[in-house]
């Protein structure tokens, strides 16, 4: 697979432009990072840049890939010419920004691009382009369909439909804006690959609460309006979002087989206090009128994580299992093993699903 990577305006100077803003890497080390990671996916890449709109425009006409990655940069709120060229070309475009577009000036919080594409990812620093490269080949690898389950924009899951077991998965990253269900595509993808069907939850995410909550509640309550019927249900969730699935499974009608949770949050209130990146989201929770102590359903629930966790304390796995009959898994590994198939943590958590309804 050949993907077409273009970054405009400005990012020739990225490592000395704004480096608390855009962070310190390079151009040329972004590309060299990317060559990486694009090579362990099996996909060649095409890096450009340009500091001219026509250029820009001209490269996109003439694509001669599977897929684009772009960073239109500041052309993102000013050109109509650019979304047009997007929106005139078969091959699906990632947009991607490096900072975080919608907590920065209010004029660089639209994108007229946005529409044009198939995917945008913001506020992730370089590890966007790595999550853009990502999402194209997990669309490109097996069918997709968005299943509305609300009224609201983010009221979305993508269902790949194979087998009768229904997978549900919901996504972490602190109830932000700038981290979405495209983070589980991989294991989403690798589910599906094993004959389970998968639904990979979007919600509402600016201000976490009730809204993050609720809309899980109203996604696995919609299962039994799904297009097929199920057998059995899993429910999956990772860091924020394995809080948000556990408060939701005792809540919903639908019956769910077993949860398991991965790199959990399940106790705001010391995850609010561990000062690492995050503690602020959960006690913006918990002012919001999130439950600050969660605890399972009668539904078989394992919770995993990794004792080298970075992002969230293991502590918040196993208080929970001492306080609870849920099972206890833990690793040695960090907070991310958990999302990608290569890695033996995830595989760990596969095995617990069964593969046909039992
Ligand atoms: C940017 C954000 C834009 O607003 C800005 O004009 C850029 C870079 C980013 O990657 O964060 O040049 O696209």
């Amino acid at each position: 697979m050949r993907v077409l990577v273009i970054n405009g305006p400005n990012l020739n100077m990225l490592g000395t432009r704004e480096p608390e803003v855009y962070g310190s890497t390079t151009l040329p080390e972004l590309e060299s990072r990317m060559n990486g990671w694009a090579e362990a996916l099996g996909v060649s890449l095409d890096w450009r840049q340009s500091n001219s709109e026509g250029e820009i425009i001209d490269w996109l006409q003439s694509v001669d890939a599977a897929g684009v990655i772009i960073n239109p940069a500041a052309l993102s709120h000013t050109s109509r010419a650019v979304a047009d060229a997007i929106q005139a070309i078969t091959a699906p475009v990632v947009e991607v920004h490096i900072s975080n577009i919608k907590a920065r000036e209010a004029w660089r919080a639209e994108s007229f691009v946005s529409g044009a594409c198939a995917h945008t990812i913001f506020g992730r620093g370089v590890v966007g382009y790595r999550d853009a490269l990502l999402h194209l080949v997990n669309s490109s690898t097996l069918p997709t369909a968005p299943v509305r389950y609300g009224p609201h924009e983010d009221n979305i899951g993508d269902l790949r439909v194979t087998g009768s077991h229904l997978v549900v998965l919901v996504h972490g990253g602190f109830w932000r804006e700038e981290y979405a269900s495209d983070t589980m595509e991989s294991i989403a993808v690798d589910l599906a690959q094993s004959g389970l069907t998968t639904w990979n939850l979007e919600y509402r995410r600016a201000g976490g609460w009730p809204g993050s909550g609720h809309d899980v509640l109203t996604a696995l309550d919609f299962i039994p309006q799904l297009e097929r019927t199920f057998d059995d249900v899993t429910v999956i969730g990772h860091s924020a979002g394995a809080y948000l699935a556990m408060w939701a499974i005792p809540r919903t009608s639908t019956t769910v087989g077993r949860s398991l949770q991965m790199a959990g949050i399940f106790d705001l209130r010391s995850a609010g206090t561990t000062g690492t990146v995050g503690a602020r989201d959960c006690l913006k929770m918990i002012e919001s009128g999130a439950p600050a102590i969660l605890t399972p359903g009668a539904e078989r629930t394992v919770l995993f994580h990794g004792l080298a966790d970075e992002v969230v304390d293991p502590g918040q796995s196993s208080d929970l299992a001492s306080r609870s009959s849920a099972e206890l898994v833990t690793t040695e590994s960090g907070h991310f093993q958990w999302l990608d198939p290569s890695k033996e943590e995830w595989q760990l958590v596969k095995s617990r699903i069964p593969a046909e309804s039992p």
